[in-house]
Protein backbone atom coordinates (compact mmCIF):
# COMPACT_ATOMS: atom_id res chain seq x y z
CA UNK A 1 0.00 0.00 0.00
CA UNK A 2 1.48 2.83 -0.97
CA UNK A 3 0.72 5.84 1.93
CA UNK A 4 0.87 9.55 0.96
CA UNK A 5 3.98 10.63 1.87
CA UNK A 6 5.42 7.96 -0.17
CA UNK A 7 3.10 9.17 -3.36
CA UNK A 8 5.26 12.81 -2.69
CA UNK A 9 8.11 11.94 -2.91
CA UNK A 10 8.08 9.61 -6.52
CA UNK A 11 9.75 11.68 -8.86
CA UNK A 12 11.54 10.32 -11.71
CA UNK A 13 14.88 10.68 -14.02
CA UNK A 14 15.40 13.09 -17.01
CA UNK A 15 18.07 10.89 -18.63
CA UNK A 16 19.95 8.19 -17.70
CA UNK A 17 22.92 11.12 -18.26
CA UNK A 18 21.51 13.20 -15.48
CA UNK A 19 22.92 10.26 -12.90
CA UNK A 20 26.84 11.11 -13.09
CA UNK A 21 28.22 14.77 -12.72
CA UNK A 22 31.54 15.01 -11.95
CA UNK A 23 32.83 17.92 -10.95
CA UNK A 24 36.34 18.61 -10.28
CA UNK A 25 38.13 21.93 -8.22
CA UNK A 26 41.45 21.73 -8.02
CA UNK A 27 43.06 24.10 -4.87
CA UNK A 28 46.37 23.68 -7.26
CA UNK A 29 47.56 23.84 -11.06
CA UNK A 30 45.12 21.36 -12.30
CA UNK A 31 46.94 20.55 -15.66
CA UNK A 32 50.20 19.03 -13.90
CA UNK A 33 49.04 16.40 -12.31
CA UNK A 34 47.68 14.00 -14.97
CA UNK A 35 46.79 11.32 -12.70
CA UNK A 36 44.23 12.84 -10.60
CA UNK A 37 42.74 14.28 -13.97
CA UNK A 38 42.94 10.65 -15.74
CA UNK A 39 41.01 9.24 -12.98
CA UNK A 40 38.25 11.31 -12.96
CA UNK A 41 37.86 10.84 -16.61
CA UNK A 42 37.51 7.43 -17.04
CA UNK A 43 34.54 7.14 -18.99
CA UNK A 44 31.47 4.21 -17.60
CA UNK A 45 32.70 0.93 -19.79
CA UNK A 46 29.53 -0.02 -19.62
CA UNK A 47 26.25 1.14 -20.62
CA UNK A 48 24.59 0.43 -16.93
CA UNK A 49 24.34 3.10 -14.13
CA UNK A 50 25.75 0.44 -11.63
CA UNK A 51 29.36 1.38 -13.08
CA UNK A 52 29.82 4.42 -10.61
CA UNK A 53 32.72 6.37 -10.78
CA UNK A 54 32.94 6.93 -7.19
CA UNK A 55 33.74 2.93 -7.49
CA UNK A 56 36.75 3.99 -9.50
CA UNK A 57 38.33 4.89 -6.42
CA UNK A 58 38.69 2.24 -4.35
CA UNK A 59 41.00 3.83 -1.81
CA UNK A 60 38.46 5.87 -0.83
CA UNK A 61 35.49 3.63 -0.59
CA UNK A 62 37.59 1.25 1.59
CA UNK A 63 38.29 3.76 4.11
CA UNK A 64 34.67 5.16 4.21
CA UNK A 65 32.99 2.47 4.25
CA UNK A 66 35.10 0.59 6.49
CA UNK A 67 33.74 -2.05 8.93
CA UNK A 68 34.12 -4.78 12.12
CA UNK A 69 34.57 -7.42 9.13
CA UNK A 70 35.53 -9.53 12.22
CA UNK A 71 32.11 -9.62 13.69
CA UNK A 72 30.58 -10.14 10.48
CA UNK A 73 32.55 -13.29 9.72
CA UNK A 74 32.18 -14.88 13.66
CA UNK A 75 28.16 -14.33 12.79
CA UNK A 76 28.63 -15.62 9.68
CA UNK A 77 30.21 -18.69 10.86
CA UNK A 78 27.42 -19.03 13.52
CA UNK A 79 24.76 -19.06 10.60
CA UNK A 80 26.80 -21.32 8.15
CA UNK A 81 26.74 -24.08 11.17
CA UNK A 82 23.34 -23.21 12.86
CA UNK A 83 21.58 -23.32 9.23
CA UNK A 84 23.39 -25.26 6.72
CA UNK A 85 24.18 -29.20 6.37
CA UNK A 86 27.71 -28.11 4.81
CA UNK A 87 30.85 -28.19 6.15
CA UNK A 88 31.99 -24.77 5.17
CA UNK A 89 35.33 -24.41 3.21
CA UNK A 90 34.66 -22.55 -0.02
CA UNK A 91 33.14 -19.12 0.33
CA UNK A 92 31.87 -16.75 -2.08
CA UNK A 93 31.64 -12.80 -2.30
CA UNK A 94 29.48 -11.09 -5.67
CA UNK A 95 29.97 -7.47 -5.60
CA UNK A 96 33.05 -7.82 -3.09
CA UNK A 97 34.02 -4.17 -3.55
CA UNK A 98 37.70 -3.60 -2.47
CA UNK A 99 37.57 -6.90 -0.65
CA UNK A 100 37.53 -6.22 2.83
CA UNK A 101 36.00 -9.62 3.91
CA UNK A 102 38.53 -11.52 1.23
CA UNK A 103 41.92 -10.45 2.97
CA UNK A 104 40.07 -11.49 6.48
CA UNK A 105 38.29 -14.87 5.62
CA UNK A 106 41.35 -17.00 5.06
CA UNK A 107 42.14 -16.82 8.84
CA UNK A 108 38.56 -18.02 9.56
CA UNK A 109 39.79 -21.05 7.31
CA UNK A 110 37.85 -20.29 4.39
CA UNK A 111 38.78 -20.44 0.55
CA UNK A 112 37.32 -16.91 -0.28
CA UNK A 113 36.98 -16.13 -3.64
CA UNK A 114 35.05 -12.51 -5.00
CA UNK A 115 33.84 -11.15 -8.20
CA UNK A 116 33.35 -7.32 -8.74
CA UNK A 117 32.02 -5.38 -11.53
CA UNK A 118 34.28 -2.77 -11.21
CA UNK A 119 37.71 -3.53 -12.88
CA UNK A 120 39.25 -0.80 -10.70
CA UNK A 121 37.77 -2.34 -7.49
CA UNK A 122 39.31 -5.88 -9.06
CA UNK A 123 42.74 -4.61 -8.68
CA UNK A 124 42.81 -3.19 -5.86
CA UNK A 125 41.31 -5.89 -4.26
CA UNK A 126 44.09 -8.11 -5.88
CA UNK A 127 46.60 -5.53 -4.83
CA UNK A 128 45.64 -5.87 -1.62
CA UNK A 129 45.50 -9.80 -1.05
CA UNK A 130 48.76 -9.62 -2.17
CA UNK A 131 50.32 -7.27 0.20
CA UNK A 132 48.50 -9.71 2.91
CA UNK A 133 50.40 -12.45 1.63
CA UNK A 134 47.64 -14.22 0.52
CA UNK A 135 48.06 -17.12 -2.20
CA UNK A 136 45.59 -17.80 -4.42
CA UNK A 137 44.97 -20.81 -2.80
CA UNK A 138 43.63 -19.33 0.05
CA UNK A 139 41.68 -16.08 -1.32
CA UNK A 140 40.98 -14.10 -4.80
CA UNK A 141 39.29 -11.63 -6.82
CA UNK A 142 37.81 -11.39 -10.21
CA UNK A 143 36.00 -9.72 -12.87
CA UNK A 144 32.04 -10.37 -12.95
CA UNK A 145 28.43 -9.25 -12.92
CA UNK A 146 26.07 -10.05 -10.56
CA UNK A 147 23.88 -10.51 -13.26
CA UNK A 148 24.68 -14.01 -14.51
CA UNK A 149 28.12 -15.02 -13.19
CA UNK A 150 28.01 -18.74 -12.17
CA UNK A 151 30.81 -21.40 -11.61
CA UNK A 152 31.29 -24.65 -12.38
CA UNK A 153 33.22 -25.48 -9.44
CA UNK A 154 30.67 -24.99 -6.22
CA UNK A 155 30.87 -23.00 -3.18
CA UNK A 156 29.65 -24.00 0.23
CA UNK A 157 28.51 -20.21 1.46
CA UNK A 158 28.10 -17.00 -0.27
CA UNK A 159 27.38 -13.70 1.27
CA UNK A 160 26.70 -10.00 -0.02
CA UNK A 161 27.13 -7.32 1.99
CA UNK A 162 26.15 -3.75 2.20
CA UNK A 163 22.48 -3.28 -0.22
CA UNK A 164 25.16 -4.19 -3.01
CA UNK A 165 22.42 -6.50 -4.11
CA UNK A 166 20.50 -3.50 -5.09
CA UNK A 167 22.57 -2.48 -8.12
CA UNK A 168 20.07 -5.34 -9.68
CA UNK A 169 16.86 -3.55 -10.08
CA UNK A 170 15.30 -5.28 -12.07
CA UNK A 171 12.93 -8.23 -11.48
CA UNK A 172 14.59 -10.20 -14.43
CA UNK A 173 17.90 -9.21 -13.18
CA UNK A 174 17.39 -10.39 -9.84
CA UNK A 175 15.76 -13.63 -10.41
CA UNK A 176 18.68 -13.74 -12.87
CA UNK A 177 20.87 -13.59 -9.98
CA UNK A 178 19.46 -15.68 -7.85
CA UNK A 179 19.27 -18.75 -10.25
CA UNK A 180 22.97 -18.74 -10.84
CA UNK A 181 23.84 -18.02 -7.46
CA UNK A 182 21.62 -21.79 -6.45
CA UNK A 183 23.42 -23.02 -9.63
CA UNK A 184 26.97 -21.78 -7.91
CA UNK A 185 25.85 -23.47 -4.70
CA UNK A 186 25.86 -26.74 -2.99
CA UNK A 187 22.65 -28.30 -2.20
CA UNK A 188 21.52 -26.60 1.60
CA UNK A 189 24.08 -23.97 0.68
CA UNK A 190 23.77 -20.70 2.56
CA UNK A 191 23.57 -17.32 1.01
CA UNK A 192 23.82 -14.28 3.34
CA UNK A 193 22.24 -11.24 1.87
CA UNK A 194 22.61 -7.25 3.98
CA UNK A 195 19.95 -5.21 2.26
CA UNK A 196 17.31 -2.81 4.51
CA UNK A 197 13.98 -2.84 2.84
CA UNK A 198 11.29 0.07 1.92
CA UNK A 199 10.67 1.86 5.13
CA UNK A 200 6.97 2.57 5.86
CA UNK A 201 7.30 6.11 6.12
CA UNK A 202 10.38 7.56 3.74
CA UNK A 203 11.30 10.30 6.48
CA UNK A 204 12.79 7.42 8.81
CA UNK A 205 15.56 6.88 5.74
CA UNK A 206 17.05 10.12 6.77
CA UNK A 207 19.81 9.30 9.34
CA UNK A 208 21.81 11.58 11.40
CA UNK A 209 25.27 10.74 9.87
CA UNK A 210 23.81 11.20 6.26
CA UNK A 211 27.55 13.11 6.04
CA UNK A 212 30.49 11.66 7.74
CA UNK A 213 34.30 12.64 7.76
CA UNK A 214 37.38 10.43 7.27
CA UNK A 215 40.72 11.29 7.79
CA UNK A 216 44.35 9.78 6.56
CA UNK A 217 47.49 10.48 6.61
CA UNK A 218 47.28 11.46 3.28
CA UNK A 219 44.26 12.78 2.22
CA UNK A 220 40.75 13.46 3.99
CA UNK A 221 37.13 12.74 2.80
CA UNK A 222 33.68 14.21 3.74
CA UNK A 223 30.67 12.06 2.44
CA UNK A 224 27.46 12.32 2.31
CA UNK A 225 25.02 9.24 1.35
CA UNK A 226 21.48 10.77 1.34
CA UNK A 227 18.50 8.86 0.17
CA UNK A 228 16.32 11.61 -0.41
CA UNK A 229 13.33 9.38 -2.33
CA UNK A 230 11.73 6.35 -3.40
CA UNK A 231 10.16 5.70 -7.01
CA UNK A 232 7.57 3.24 -5.46
CA UNK A 233 6.30 2.26 -9.06
CA UNK A 234 9.69 1.23 -10.91
CA UNK A 235 11.23 0.18 -7.30
CA UNK A 236 13.85 2.65 -7.30
CA UNK A 237 15.43 3.94 -4.13
CA UNK A 238 17.47 7.05 -5.17
CA UNK A 239 20.16 8.15 -3.16
CA UNK A 240 22.24 11.47 -3.79
CA UNK A 241 25.92 10.28 -3.14
CA UNK A 242 28.61 13.34 -2.69
CA UNK A 243 32.28 13.29 -1.88
CA UNK A 244 35.24 15.27 -1.05
CA UNK A 245 38.19 14.27 -1.59
CA UNK A 246 41.42 16.26 -0.40
CA UNK A 247 44.55 14.30 -0.98
CA UNK A 248 47.88 15.63 -1.40
CA UNK A 249 46.28 19.50 -1.71
CA UNK A 250 44.51 18.76 -4.52
CA UNK A 251 40.36 19.16 -3.89
CA UNK A 252 38.25 16.58 -5.79
CA UNK A 253 34.44 16.66 -5.93
CA UNK A 254 31.87 14.15 -6.89
CA UNK A 255 28.81 14.17 -7.21
CA UNK A 256 26.14 11.22 -8.49
CA UNK A 257 22.95 9.39 -8.26
CA UNK A 258 23.03 5.80 -7.03
CA UNK A 259 19.72 3.91 -7.86
CA UNK A 260 19.09 1.04 -6.04
CA UNK A 261 16.30 -1.41 -6.00
CA UNK A 262 13.86 -0.22 -3.88
CA UNK A 263 12.95 -3.88 -1.41
CA UNK A 264 9.50 -5.15 -0.55
CA UNK A 265 10.33 -7.96 1.83
CA UNK A 266 7.56 -9.45 0.27
CA UNK A 267 8.91 -9.55 -3.44
CA UNK A 268 12.74 -10.29 -1.78
CA UNK A 269 10.85 -13.60 -0.79
CA UNK A 270 9.56 -14.39 -3.64
CA UNK A 271 12.46 -13.83 -5.82
CA UNK A 272 14.78 -15.67 -3.69
CA UNK A 273 12.10 -18.45 -4.15
CA UNK A 274 12.26 -18.12 -7.65
CA UNK A 275 15.72 -19.06 -8.00
CA UNK A 276 15.33 -22.06 -5.22
CA UNK A 277 16.25 -20.42 -2.05
CA UNK A 278 14.14 -19.90 1.28
CA UNK A 279 14.60 -17.67 3.80
CA UNK A 280 15.54 -19.30 7.36
CA UNK A 281 16.28 -16.60 9.15
CA UNK A 282 16.23 -12.59 9.47
CA UNK A 283 18.88 -10.61 11.95
CA UNK A 284 19.43 -6.86 12.92
CA UNK A 285 22.88 -5.34 12.89
CA UNK A 286 23.20 -6.41 16.36
CA UNK A 287 23.21 -10.12 15.12
CA UNK A 288 20.13 -10.47 16.89
CA UNK A 289 17.02 -12.46 15.18
CA UNK A 290 13.87 -10.90 14.45
CA UNK A 291 11.12 -12.66 15.76
CA UNK A 292 8.62 -14.12 12.86
CA UNK A 293 5.70 -12.12 13.63
CA UNK A 294 7.37 -8.54 13.35
CA UNK A 295 6.62 -6.73 9.61
CA UNK A 296 10.03 -6.49 7.62
CA UNK A 297 10.17 -2.79 7.18
CA UNK A 298 13.49 -0.37 6.40
CA UNK A 299 12.55 0.98 10.07
CA UNK A 300 14.19 -2.25 11.29
CA UNK A 301 17.50 -0.83 9.71
CA UNK A 302 19.82 -3.26 7.26
CA UNK A 303 19.39 -6.90 7.79
CA UNK A 304 20.93 -9.90 7.67
CA UNK A 305 18.44 -12.29 5.35
CA UNK A 306 20.00 -15.88 5.71
CA UNK A 307 18.87 -18.04 2.70
CA UNK A 308 19.30 -21.40 2.03
CA UNK A 309 19.27 -23.61 -1.46
CA UNK A 310 16.43 -25.46 -1.35
CA UNK A 311 16.91 -27.51 -4.62
C1 LIG B 1 28.62 -0.52 -1.91
S1 LIG B 1 29.91 -1.37 -2.76
C2 LIG B 1 30.05 -2.77 -1.68
C3 LIG B 1 31.34 -3.52 -1.75
C4 LIG B 1 31.42 -4.69 -0.78
N1 LIG B 1 30.29 -5.59 -0.96
C5 LIG B 1 31.46 -4.24 0.67
O1 LIG B 1 30.75 -4.82 1.47
O2 LIG B 1 32.24 -3.34 0.99
C6 LIG B 1 29.03 -2.02 -4.13
C7 LIG B 1 29.90 -2.79 -5.08
O3 LIG B 1 29.05 -3.47 -5.99
C8 LIG B 1 29.69 -3.49 -7.24
N2 LIG B 1 28.68 -3.80 -8.26
C9 LIG B 1 27.66 -3.02 -8.68
N3 LIG B 1 26.92 -3.67 -9.59
C10 LIG B 1 27.48 -4.90 -9.74
C11 LIG B 1 27.17 -6.04 -10.54
N4 LIG B 1 26.12 -6.02 -11.37
N5 LIG B 1 27.95 -7.13 -10.44
C12 LIG B 1 29.02 -7.15 -9.60
N6 LIG B 1 29.37 -6.10 -8.82
C13 LIG B 1 28.61 -4.99 -8.89
C14 LIG B 1 30.33 -2.13 -7.35
O4 LIG B 1 31.35 -2.10 -8.33
C15 LIG B 1 30.85 -1.96 -5.93
O5 LIG B 1 32.17 -2.42 -5.79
Amino acid sequence: MINDIEKKDIRYFQSPNDQQIIITELKNDVASDKRILEDLTIEPKLNDNSFHKFYNFPKYYDKAFTRDVKSDISFFKKCFHQYSNVEVKRVLEPACGPGMFLEILPEYGYYALGYDLNPAMVEYAKEKLKRSNMNANQADVIEGNMKNMKFDEKFDAAFICINSLGYLRSEEEICSHFKVMAESLKPSGIYIIEISCKCDDIKNEKKFDDTWYVKEENFDLELTWAINWYDIEKRIRHVDFHMVINDNGYTTKIEEAHELRLWIFDEFKQFSKSGGFEIVGIYNQNYEKIAENIPITGELGALFFILKKII
